[in-house]
């Protein structure tokens, strides 16, 4: 098993790359199969949900997409307002679109509930979630809880495949865990 030592902390490989890929491919069939006969628009959430999405799209069988990127900020002290503070606006028009957000990892779902609340007051016709990894112990927000996810996680910190670590680790090919 490989590991990983990063600012004092051991990780351990948890997801390999084999692992990775029946994961992505599990999503990708279900995303078809619903999605057959719909031109969905995929918005990939940067940074971490690059790597997972570029996998996701081209294992998809049949579906005619779009895809477009957005960032947002982690910090939500508008909260209260319901306004998203985009470090990278949305580009595209979600208006009567069938939207699938992407997401590395939903952990309380604070980002994807405010997502969600953007896409429907700017006309979605639809939006469902897809994301690699899913805390279900940490999810706060009901109406976060992904439509297609690859893999569910405890509580642990994982980083690889798009998670980082203060910005880096997002290039390794699997995903690792943290051990006390
Ligand atoms: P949420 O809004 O609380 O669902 O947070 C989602 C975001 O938290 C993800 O897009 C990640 O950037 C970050 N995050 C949560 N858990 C982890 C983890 O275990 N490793 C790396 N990033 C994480």
């Amino acid at each position: 098993m490989r590991s990983i030592d990063e600012q004092g902390y051991h990780f351990e490989e948890w997801l390999t790359p084999k692992d990775i890929a029946a994961d992505v491919q599990q999503v990708a069939d279900r995303i078809s199969a619903d999605y057959k006969d719909k031109e969905p628009l995929f918005v990939v959430v940067l940074n971490g949900a690059f790597v997972f999405a570029s996998d996701l799209i081209r294992a998809l069988k049949d579906v005619r997409c779009e895809e477009t990127f957005i960032r947002v900020s982690s910090y939500f002290g508008m909260a209260t307002t319901g306004q998203l503070e985009f470090i990278v606006p949305l580009q595209q028009v979600v208006d009567q679109r069938d939207i699938i957000i992407v997401e590395d990892i939903v952990d309380t779902g604070l980002t994807i509930h405010q997502l969600k609340a953007h896409m429907r007051a700017h006309g979605a016709a639809s939006v469902k979630v897809a994301t690699m990894l899913f805390k279900p112990a940490k999810l706060e927000y009901e109406d976060a809880k992904p439509d297609y996810v690859g893999h569910e996680i405890t509580e642990e910190f994982v980083i690889g495949y798009g998670l980082d670590f203060d910005g880096f680790m997002r290039n390794l090919d699997a995903i690792y865990k943290v051990k006390e």
